[in-house]
């Protein structure tokens, strides 16, 4: 049975482990404090700081695993290539987790290199470059520090008076040493997709159908699958995806985001590991969802075929407020709808927007995926994160 060291140890990764404990797989969870969802599971678990180079290269050593599997970005993913050379197998590989932890190094691959479209950006190190980049771009504009995730630092300039304001969030917002910011044209977008996509040691790409999804304050509120969207249009997609996905090398699931617009499919990030809109698959949307297709990614087991069962949505628990004891108000509700299901990630403590769950509506293929959303939409508002 394999060895997988699985860095990052949240919802994904707690899913991602029940999956490789049901066909008997070992997994070591590590994350950066006690007892996360994953580590509730898992056969080891270790608490480390994954941005020290030294303690990941120990916890490496120590558990000579099969697989790498980042869960998460904040890792000293350069310490990856080394791993390589010493012969281990990162997921999906050292250069994927590496280039899509900065911002900077996957948005000059996929718009330089692969010719991909993507929003017009510039970069800016200081208040005074991001003023030239903003006069370049144009307003609006959006402003993401280079090394960030779930929407931290990030804000849209609409005015010259937002450009300080901006700066300012950015560098509180970072994470890493890095203190530079990319700043994107504002994409005015119909809607915007995440096209998970799989890449296979031994076997062709595969993409799940396409999923749907609606942000706050840079964190997925809703997401359903399947989108509805033009063939030809989501062939662009998935054209797009498997270009990068090849560039980037190796085998796993990866969530490839795409914005929607009147002059076509623009690239935005990805994710080379499952992706937190694809919890949707969790309402068994599709044969395998999408961390049991990651793991017969990482062992190489082959998927022959990823078929759509039914129609879903997912939409996310957030707690309201710090508690190092949050329970939870309202589950009863959900349980009685017909054709819904949830998830209670087992966060040992809250804050506020922290994703402590997701609440999961489905209907058959011929239903309406509005009414699904909508469904999955009402009846989060029924749980409370409530402190014990
Ligand atoms: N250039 C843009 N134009 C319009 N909207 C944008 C643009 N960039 C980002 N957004 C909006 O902000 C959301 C978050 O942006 P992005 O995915 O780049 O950030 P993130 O911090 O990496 O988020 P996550 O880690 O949750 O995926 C997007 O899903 C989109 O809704
Ligand atoms: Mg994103």
């Amino acid at each position: 049975m394999a060895k997988i060291l699985l860095l990052g140890s949240g919802e994904l990764g707690k899913e991602f482990t029940i999956a490789a404990k049901r066909i008997g797989q070992t997994v070591i969870a590590v994350d950066s404090y006690k007892n996360a969802p994953a580590a509730q599971l898992a056969d080891f678990s270790e608490v480390i700081n994954m941005l020290d180079g030294n303690t990941l290269d120990a916890l490496v050593e120590k558990y000579k695993p099969d697989y790498i599997v980042p869960e998460i970005e904040a890792i000293r993913t350069e310490r990856f290539y080394e791993y390589e050379k010493q012969g281990y197998t990162v997921i999906p590989s050292a250069k994927a987790a590496n280039f899509t932890m900065n911002r900077k190094a996957i948005r000059d691959l996929a718009s330089k290199e692969l010719g991909l479209k993507t929003a017009a950006y510039r970069y800016a190190t200081s208040a005074e470059s991001l003023k030239k980049a903003v006069s370049e771009i144009g307003m609006p504009c959006v402003v993401k520090p280079l090394m960030s995730s779930s929407g931290k630092g990030q804000s849209t300039i609409k005015t010259e008076a937002d450009i300080e304001k901006a700066w300012k969030y950015s560098q509180e917002g970072s994470r890493g040493d890095v203190a530079e910011v990319i700043v994107e044209a504002f994409v005015n977008f119909n809607y915007e997709i995440t096209l998970l996509t799989v890449t296979q040691r031994n076997g062709k790409t595969l993409f799940c159908p396409p999923i749907g999804h609606r942000q706050e304050r840079g964190d997925y509120m809703e997401s359903w699958q399947p989108a509805p969207m033009k063939t030809d249009v989501l062939k662009e997609a998935q054209q797009m995806a498997e270009k990068v996905t090849t560039a980037l090398t190796g085998c796993g699931i990866w969530g490839v985001e795409f914005f929607i617009a009147d002059d076509g499919v623009y690239f935005s990030e990805l994710s080379p590991r499952p992706h937190d809109t694809g919890m949707v698959t969790l309402a068994k949307t599709q044969n395998f969802n999408e961390f049991e297709l990651h793991l017969r990614a990482v062992l190489g087991l082959p998927i022959p075929e990823i078929t759509q069962e039914r129609m879903g949505a997912s939409a996310v628990i957030l707690a309201s407020e710090n508690s190092e004891n949050p329970t939870f108000e309202g589950l009863e509700k959900i349980a009685s709808a017909a054709k819904t299901d949830f998830r209670i990630f087992g966060k040992p403590t809250s804050r506020p927007y922290r994703r402590m769950g997701v609440v999961l509506t489905h209907d058959n293929l011929n239903g309406n995926i509005s009414e699904v959303t909508e469904r999955a939409k009402m009846l989060v508002k029924e749980v409370k994160v409530i402190s014990n």
